[in-house]
C-alpha cells in the first residue's frame, strides 16, 4: 500500500503509474537501428543499480503512486538471475503489473521459470517473419528461436504477449498483413511500431517510417478491423479487432504521426541508476549515486517527485529544433 498520500505528478497534471527499469545494456541481437555491430563497450557491473537498489527504487515509486513496473534492457533476460529480481518485485504489495521486454532469445527454456518467479506479462520484439530480413534487421539467425519462445510464453500459462514490429520502409512494411495473419492463427497481439528518430546512425528520416494509418491500410486489404476500446487512458496503442471474430488483436503505436504524450504515464529508470522522464530526453537524473551515498528513503522520494515535475510536456520530433537525443534505446530502456 502507498505509504504516502503523495504522487509522481508532473507539472502538466500526469500521474506517473508506469516504471520501466532497465536492468541490463547489454543485449545479444544487434538491431541495425539500436546498435553498432561492433566495438560496443559495456557498462561496467559495479555501475549498474544492484538488485537491492532496483528494489529499494521501486518500492519509493509504487509507494509514490506506480501500479505498474516493466523489466527491459538492452536484453533483460542477459541479468544473471533475472527471476530473483522478479520474485521480489512481484511481492511488493501496490504492484499490479509486472511485464518483462524480450527479443526472446533462449526465453523457450525460461517461459516456465518466469511464470513462476511472478512476472504477470510478456511483450517479445520481432520486425520480420522472413528468416532473412529477420537476420538483416537484427544481424542474427534467430527467427526459429523467437517463434519457439512465443509459443512457449502461451505454453507456460501466461496471456497471448504482445509482439513489438517496428515497421521500417523498405524492410518489413510488406510484412504487416502476414503479421496480422500470424496474430490470427496464435492469438498474439500485435503491436506495429512507428520507426522513430532513435536510430544508432543517426540516419533516421521521415522517409524511412511507415504511418499507423498505412498500417492499418496493409492490414484492411485482407481482414477487416474493429476498433477496440482502451484499458486505460494512457495505453499508446489504438486497438483492434478482426471484424470476423477470429482471435488475435492489432495494435497501432504511431508516437510520430499521433502522438500520445498526453497521457503518457511512465518515468524510465536506466540500468546505471539514471531517472529519465522522457525516451527524448536530453537530460539524465542520477539518482544511484544518491543510494551510494546513504540518502534516506525520503531524501530519494523527494529527488523522484522533484524530477517527474522537471517531466518535458511531450517530445518535439516534428518540430524543426528537434535534435535526436544521443542514445538508442538499447541503453534508455525500451
Ligand atoms: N523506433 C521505434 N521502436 C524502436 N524500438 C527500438 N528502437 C526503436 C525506434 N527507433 C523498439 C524495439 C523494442 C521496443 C522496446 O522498442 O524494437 O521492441
Ligand atoms: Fe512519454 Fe516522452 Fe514517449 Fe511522449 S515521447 S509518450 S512524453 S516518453
Amino acid at each position: 500500500m502507498p505509504m504516502t498520500d503523495q504522487l509522481l505528478q508532473d507539472k502538466f497534471g500526469r500521474v506517473i503509474r508506469d516504471l520501466r527499469i532497465s536492468v541490463t545494456d547489454k543485449c545479444n541481437f544487434r538491431c541495425f537501428y539500436c546498435i553498432p555491430d561492433e566495438d560496443i563497450v559495456w557498462k561496467r557491473r559495479q555501475d549498474l543499480l544492484t538488485y537491492e537498489e532496483i528494489i529499494q527504487l521501486a518500492e519509493i515509486a509504487v509507494s509514490l503512486g506506480v501500479e505498474k513496473l516493466r523489466l527491459t534492457g538492452g536484453e533483460p533476460l542477459l541479468r544473471k538471475d533475472i527471476e530473483f529480481l522478479i520474485e521480489r518485485l512481484a511481492k511488493i504489495a501496490g504492484v499490479k503489473d509486472l511485464a518483462l521486454t524480450t527479443n526472446a532469445d533462449g526465453l523457450k527454456d525460461r517461459a516456465a521459470t518466469l511464470r513462476a518467479a511472478g512476472l504477470t506479462r510478456l511483450t517479445i520484439s520481432c520486425d520480420s517473419l522472413k528468416p532473412e530480413v529477420f537476420k538483416q534487421i537484427t544481424r542474427r539467425d534467430s527467427l526459429q528461436a523467437v517463434l519457439d519462445g512465443i509459443d512457449a510464453t502461451m505454453t507456460a500459462g501466461f496471456a497471448p504477449p504482445k509482439i513489438n514490429c517496428v515497421v521500417i520502409r523498405g524492410m518489413n512494411e510488406d510484412e504487416v498483413a502476414d503479421f496480422a495473419d500470424f496474430a490470427r492463427t496464435s492469438g498474439v497481439a500485435m503491436r506495429f511500431i512507428e520507426y522513430m528518430p532513435l536510430d544508432n546512425a543517426h540516419q533516421w528520416d521521415k522517409s524511412m517510417m511507415v504511418s499507423g494509418r498505412e498500417i492499418i491500410e496493409r492490414i484492411e486489404a485482407r481482414h477487416k478491423l474493429v476498433p477496440l476500446h482502451k484499458d486505460n487512458p494512457s495505453e499508446t496503442a489504438l486497438k483492434f479487432g478482426f471484424a470476423d471474430g477470429a482471435k488475435g488483436e492489432i495494435g497501432i503505436i504511431a508516437p510520430v504521426t499521433q502522438a500520445f504524450c498526453g497521457a503518457c504515464s511512465r518515468l524510465r529508470l536506466t540500468a546505471e541508476g539514471n531517472l529519465r522522464t522522457c525516451l527524448f530526453s536530453m537530460t539524465d537524473y542520477n539518482i544511484r549515486d544518491r543510494i551510494r551515498r546513504g540518502d534516506s528513503r525520503d531524501e530519494l522520494a523527494q529527488f523522484m517527485i522533484d524530477t517527474v515535475l522537471k517531466k518535458e510536456e511531450g517530445h518535439r520530433i516534428n518540430e524543426p529544433d528537434f535534435v535526436q537525443p544521443p542514445r538508442t534505446m538499447v541503453f534508455i530502456g525500451g
